[in-house]
This record gives structure tokens, C-alpha cells and sequence, in this order.
């Protein structure tokens, strides 16, 4: 059997670096991941990374920044490690190959990002999150003590008699092989949950198997109601639009050529955190000042044309290949998508959940640092200094402790699961239909603007959808790569993390952040400055509260 004192589960960015970091303090690692490490959604993260590192900006401003934007939902404690830590992360990826945009004078170069006070993202041209990724993934190819399992796709977590986590079952995809894995402790680091919604701007991986797998053993979920929709996505497919591009200069339209974030942030304008924009331009739509596709225009032409082809090139070939739009000639029209899960397993700063062992980093996660809406470029940060911080502190828990034997019934209850799966006899419905039915619904019911009565009906339909996936239909009976199989697998955990996203926006009578409810508009700092945890009870959520952290910004009205 496999055994690692440290098993990293996905090989994103916060997996990679949490892998790195444990190696680097002297554990064995293992780190398991559904795709080849470099095709992990880490690479789809286009704009940058905030970092005060500039002389004149200061981490408390970056904190400050951090806390407005998530609407004081964030706990303050782990945004001021965040930001603190910030500046040393960018120059450690720096030094270890990351080519960062340097200025005209040489140094290291930035571009404006929403929510912020000051140009603190730095950046790839548009593609930063895949050039971090292929570096961080050099970094571990040189490390012997790093074993990589690559396209190994993870079923269940293992915990021992005691309650402490034991490793894994997982399935080789390449040839249907189960397995199982003994570890000292468990890294979740698998990402989010963009594919409940449709569309969504993420990767078809990304459909919350960490944030279900910690669910179903009993670790707590923290604000899942918090799912941030992107200001500008491609209308039909949901394709991301980089902020870098408003960063840059780009202004938003509607169909009456007026440039309405005048009326919504005067200040900030396209630059106000992206709740903000998000509804500012599904308002303008849903008035009837949008454009008969439900969208309203990015104009980029406002960017010179060199500065284009130099740092926004990525999206040239998406408006280009996606909308048949010259994005340096035209505007492009977008709107409001699914972009990222604030909320996830709860953690501490250190990446710990509440199963002994058992840690998360990354958007898998709720550290809090993103409260009720993240700030742009805030994401692939997270993952950084917490997929360190959460890599470093396993290492450490996994000396002071024996290795486990988990019991080989876990895979053998696992594949029993599974070959009654591709047994079935077809008279269900297809994976693919109630993914559609599901990633639908989130998007009518649990968008930009929520209210009751549309999420009582999210509810009943997810109920529904979750009775039809019991008797799903798997047509692929074999054993080699069964995306078929491996689809109706994720499908559960997409159900589970959909019901949680929806008891959570349920639960919470006030509009903060990400959630606004239509009908309670009003942030209520009175009864609802509070996280909401979730834990599995039977087969439903059970609604408990925690504290949010202040350290020293109270709360106060968020004007941009
Ligand atoms: O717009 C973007 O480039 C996305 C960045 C992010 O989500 O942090």
C-alpha cells in the first residue's frame, strides 16, 4: 500500500506548493491528481497576484483592500497573514523561474486590479496562473521525496478508529485499478465547485469533490452560500474575460452607450470589487439597458493596441476563436458568470480542519480570507501562502505521529460501490442531463440576485436531481478510462455541494457580498456578522454559526 506522511489530494496550485513545502520540511508526499498536474483549472487563472511590495504600498492597505471587499465577512486574522506573507511569496516565484512582467525600467511591473486601492497584481501578460503552475511543477519533478500519482481520481477519504484521518481510496483512471493510501495526514487541495452552475468560467473538473469528500466524514463547510459571479464572461459558454483587461483601461457600456458604473461606483467605477460591477450590470440588463443577448459591452479599444497584443493576448484568441470578435477593434459583450466558491471547508490559518489530520488549502478551503466576495488576483495568492502554510504545518503533524493501517475493506466497500454503478441496467437518465438540469438551475435561482421563492425551488429541484442520481445510467462498462463512471461520481458531489450553497443562501436573511437577497437588500451586521458551517446530519446539512474575526476594521458601509 502507498504511504506518505503527507498525501496531497489535487495538484493545483495550492496542492503544488503544498507539496513543495512539506518536501521542503522533510516529509514523504504524495500528491494525487484527477488530471496531468498542469492541466489543473489553476491554469485557467489569467490576471495576476496581489502583493504590496512596492515601497509605497503597505500590507495593511492590501488587508484593508481585502477586508472592504469581503464585506467584512472575511476573518481579519488570516487576512492580515495573507497580505503580510504576500511580498515574500511573488519573490519566491520569482526566483524560482516565474517570468513576471518587468517595467521599462526593469523592475518588476504591475496593473490594477477591482477592489483595490493601489496597482498591486502582478502579472503573466494573461495567462499568470499557467506559468506559475509549469514552474511550481518543475520545482517538484526535481524533488525525490515528492511522489506524483498523476490521473488518479479520489473517491473517499480514510479515517481510523479514532476519528483521525488515514488516507484515501482512489481509482487509477488509466486502467480502473483501486487503491488505497495510507498518510499521516490528508491535504485537500482539489479546488471548487464552478460546474454546478452552467455556465461557469471553470475547468469541467472543477465540481467540488474535496469540499464533499471532507462534507461527507463530518468536517464542517463554512459559507457556501458566497459564490462569486465575474463581471465579464462570454455569454452561451461562460468563457472568462480577464479583469486585467478593465485594469488596463477597458470600460463597460450599456446598449445605450452609456458607461454606467458612473451611477453605481463613481469612484471606482469598473474597478469596484466585483459583487459590485455583477450587479450593477445585471440590473442594467435586467431594466431593459442591455443588449438583446442579456449582455452589455467591454470595450478594450480604450487599451492601445500594442499594449494589447503585449498584456491582454490570451483574450485576443477568446474573443477572437470564442465570439468572432477583434477585441482591439470592437467592443465584446459579456456578462455576469459563475467564477469561484468564497466559502469550503472550514480551516484555520494553518490549513487545519476540524478532522485531526485532515487539512485544505486553496479554493477548496474557507481560511476566511474572501468573506462574501473575493477581490480579484486575491485567489491565486490564497492558494499560495496557504497551500505553504497548510504543506509546512502537515509536515510537521505527520512527525510527531505513527503511520496508519487503514483496513483494505475501505477499497473493497469503494469498488462494490462502483460495479453496482456500471452494472446498472440503463432506465435512469444520463449524467450529463442532470448535470445540465443542475448547472441551470444554480444559475436561475442561485446567481446574482437570490430571493425565497427561487431558492425554495433550487432546493426541490436539487432534491429531485438528487433521487434521479441514484438510479443514473452508466453506458460505459469498462475500465479504462471511464469518464462515464467518473462523471456519475462527481455528480454526487456536485449535489452535495449544491444543497449546501443553497441551505446556506437560505439560511442568510441579508444581502452581504456575493449574496444579495431581493428580498432582505440590507447588509444586517446585527444578526448576520456571522459564518454559517454546515455539517452533515443524516443526509442533510445542519446549520450552525461561527464568529467572524475583527482585528482592527470594524465594520462600516462599502461605497467604491
Ligand atoms: O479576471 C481574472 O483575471 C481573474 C482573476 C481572479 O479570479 O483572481
Amino acid at each position: 500500500m502507498p504511504s506518505h506522511d503527507v498525501l496531497v489530494i489535487g495538484a493545483g496550485l495550492a496542492g503544488q506548493r503544498a507539496a513543495l513545502a512539506a518536501a521542503e520540511d522533510g516529509a514523504s508526499v504524495g500528491i494525487l491528481s484527477k488530471v496531468h498536474p498542469v492541466r489543473s483549472h489553476s491554469n485557467a487563472a489569467q490576471g495576476g497576484i496581489n502583493a504590496a511590495l512596492n515601497p509605497e504600498d503597505s500590507w495593511e492597505s492590501h488587508a484593508y483592500d481585502t477586508v472592504k471587499g469581503s464585506d467584512y465577512l472575511g476573518d481579519q486574522d488570516a487576512i492580515e497573514i495573507m497580505c503580510k506573507e504576500a511580498p515574500n511569496e511573488i519573490l519566491t516565484l520569482e526566483h524560482l523561474g516565474v517570468t513576471f512582467h518587468r517595467n521599462e525600467e526593469g523592475r518588476l511591473g504591475t496593473r490594477a486590479f477591482g477592489g483595490a486601492s493601489a496597482a498591486r497584481t502582478y502579472y503573466v501578460a494573461d495567462i499568470t496562473g499557467q506559468a506559475i503552475l509549469h514552474v511550481l511543477y518543475e520545482q517538484l519533478m526535481r524533488h525525490d521525496e515528492v511522489y506524483r500519482y498523476e490521473e488518479f481520481f479520489t473517491t473517499t477519504l480514510v479515517l481510523d478508529d479514532d476519528g483521525h484521518v488515514a488516507g484515501c481510496v482512489a481509482r487509477q483512471m488509466r486502467d480502473g485499478t483501486m487503491e488505497l493510501f495510507a498518510a499521516k495526514t490528508v491535504i485537500l487541495a482539489a479546488g471548487g465547485n464552478g460546474q454546478i452552475y452552467n455556465p461557469t468560467t471553470n475547468a469541467l473538473i472543477c465540481t467540488g469533490d474535496g469540499i464533499a469528500m471532507a462534507y461527507r466524514i463530518g468536517g464542517p463547510l463554512m459559507d457556501m452560500e458566497m459564490i462569486q459571479y465575474h463581471p465579464t464572461t462570454l455569454a452561451g459558454n461562460g468563457l472568462l474575460i480577464t479583469e486585467g483587461a478593465r485594469g488596463e483601461g477597458a470600460h463597460l457600456y450599456n446598449a445605450q452607450g452609456e458607461r454606467f458604473m458612473e451611477n453605481y461606483a463613481p469612484n471606482k467605477l469598473e474597478l469596484a470589487s466585483r459583487d459590485v460591477v455583477s450587479r450593477a450590470e445585471q440590473t442594467e440588463i435586467n431594466e431593459g439597458r442591455g443588449f438583446p443577448d442579456g449582455t452589455v459591452a467591454l470595450d478594450i479599444t480604450k487599451v492601445p493596441r500594442k499594449r494589447i497584443h503585449e498584456a491582454l493576448r490570451e483574450i485576443v484568441n477568446v474573443g477572437r476563436d470564442f465570439a468572432g470578435v477583434d477585441i482591439t477593434r470592437e467592443p465584446i459583450h459579456i456578462k455576469p458568470g459563475n467564477h469561484y466558491t468564497m466559502g469550503g471547508v472550514k480551516t484555520d490559518k494553518d490549513g487545519r480542519t476540524e478532522i485531526p489530520g485532515l487539512y485544505a488549502a486553496g479554493e477548496v478551503a474557507c481560511v476566511s480570507v474572501h468573506g462574501g466576495n473575493r477581490l480579484g488576483a486575491n485567489s491565486l495568492l490564497d492558494t499560495l501562502v496557504f497551500g505553504r502554510r497548510s504543506g509546512k504545518h502537515a509536515a510537521h503533524h505527520a512527525r510527531n505521529h505513527q503511520m496508519p493501517e487503514p483496513p483494505h475493506s475501505h477499497v473493497d466497500d469503494e469498488e462494490a460501490k462502483l460495479r453496482e454503478l456500471i452494472g446498472r441496467e440503463r432506465n435512469g437518465r444520463r449524467v450529463s442531463e442532470i448535470r445540465t438540469e443542475l448547472g441551470r438551475t444554480m444559475d436561475e435561482h442561485v446567481a446574482v440576485f437570490r430571493d425565497e421563492g427561487g431558492l425554495l425551488e433550487a432546493a426541490q429541484t436539487v432534491q429531485r436531481l438528487k433521487e434521479e442520481a441514484k438510479s443514473v445510467a452508466i453506458d460505459d462498462k469498462g475500465n479504462v478510462f471511464n469518464q462515464d463512471l467518473f462523471g456519475a461520481i462527481e455528480l454526487g458531489f456536485m449535489l452535495d455541494n449544491a444543497e449546501c450553497a443553497i441551505v446556506g443562501a437560505l439560511e442568510r436573511k441579508e444581502s452581504r457580498g456575493a449574496q444579495f437577497r431581493t428580498d432582505y437588500p440590507e447588509r444586517n451586521d446585527d444578526e448576520w456578522l456571522k459564518h454559517i458551517d454546515l455539517t452533515l446530519d443524516g443526509d442533510r446539512p445542519n446549520v450552525s454559526y461561527s464568529e467572524v474575526t475583527i482585528t482592527q476594521w470594524e465594520p462600516e458601509e462599502r461605497k467604491y
